[in-house]
């Protein structure tokens, strides 16, 4: 196959360009991506050397620019990362999250259907369900998403369940918990946390910690995903989930444990998500399980490990939280609630 990747500069579609390579999945291997805030291109360096890769930078609700991308590289098949992802941004400032959530994949599908792309694959995340209290989300649950991000991604979804209803536009959803691993963006709790405890500055944990998430390696993700691009059907979603629920407090002990700081950096700090914040994410999986995936990576080690990447790899994240932008997103956000600590 021929595959174009949008978005693969940010986390999750990085460890998928991986993944692709080291199964030999692809002839050619185009990546398009906008260089937002959070995609960087040091991050793929690694791929430079492969003659079968290929880096446009565009944006993916440019007609135009996708467009040219799809016929110039004969692409086959497109899987779309490409997304504003931040939460919590989104609760700042709204304005970018449904233009590229929605205008994105919606540009992306138009493209597909008049270039004959044989499948799509749009990947969305689990908090396009909202939150629950117990059970766990099918592919069939509602969607009620409860936040600006999570509304975008929700809006991008039906975007291709009405392409497929309407035009018969091979595409698939895949929806997957909360990530972690190398190359995520300090923003997020993890490497956010991480890389404050390394410099032994405070980290904001929100109310009581008590937010139950179901946490992933990005690397079983990108397997995931990748399974749902060989095997997927046509019009379906898919939950890709490692029935591991931890509460942001679990998560925060091995923070503190494996950068080797004490809990009087931990600094709980009224919600700045408000009634906006999920309680609870949990999602059934045995749909993908069916396709013949299943997750490899152990939380524990591969939380351990992810945090002894950031202590080995300043050299990647350093630039990031030194930059304007990023000092100023921190300020702006938390400024109120720590204060001196920023
Ligand atoms: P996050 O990594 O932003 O992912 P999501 O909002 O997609 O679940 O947040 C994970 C959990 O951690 C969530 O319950 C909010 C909490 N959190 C904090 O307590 N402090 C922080 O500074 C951040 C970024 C998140």
């Amino acid at each position: 196959m021929r595959l174009l990747v949008t978005g693969a500069a940010g986390f999750i579609g990085s460890h998928f360009v991986d993944a692709v390579f080291e199964n030999e999945v692809a002839e050619r291997l185009a990546v398009l991506d906008a260089l937002t805030y959070s995609g960087n291109l040091s991050t793929l360096e690694r791929f430079r050397s492969n003659d079968r890769f290929r880096f446009y930078h565009a944006r993916v609700e440019d007609p135009a620019a996708v467009a040219n991308v799809v016929r110039d590289e004969h692409i086959t098949h497109i899987v779309n990362f490409a997304a504003e992802t931040h939460n919590d941004r989104s609760i700042l400032d709204s304005s970018a999250f449904l233009t590229t959530n929605a205008i994105g994949i919606d540009n992306l599908l138009t493209v597909a259907r008049r270039e004959s792309i044989a499948k799509v694959v749009h990947v969305s995340t689990d908090e396009v369900y909202g939150s629950i209290g117990s059970g766990r989300f099918t592919e069939k649950s509602p969607l009620e998403p409860n936040t600006p991000y999570s509304a975008s991604k929700a809006a991008g979804d039906l975007q291709c369940r009405a392409h497929f209803v309407t035009w018969g536009t091979p595409v698939v959803v895949t929806r997957g918990g909360n990530t972690y691993g190398p190359y995520q963006f300090p923003e997020k709790l993890i490497p956010f946390f991480a890389t404050r405890l390394i410099d032994a500055k405070k980290v904001p944990l929100y109310g009581e910690g008590s937010q139950v998430r179901e946490w992933i390696h990005v690397r079983d993700h990108a397997e995931g995903i990748l399974q749902v691009l060989l095997e997927g059907c046509p019009g379906e979603a898919y939950n890709i989930g490692d029935d591991n629920e931890r509460t942001n407090r679990d998560i925060v002990r091995i923070l503190l444990e494996e950068t080797g700081r004490d809990a009087s950096l931990v600094k709980q700090i009224p919600d700045p998500r408000g009634g906006a914040h999920d309680a609870r994410y949990s999602m059934e999986t045995l749909r993908i399980r069916k396709l013949g995936w299943s997750p490899k990576r152990v939380f524990e080690q591969g939380l351990r490990d992810t945090v002894r990447w950031y202590v080995q790899n300043e050299a990647w994240w350093r630039p990031i939280t030194e930059s304007e932008e990023y000092k100023e997103y921190v300020a702006n956000y938390y400024g109120r609630t720590l204060g001196s600590d920023l």
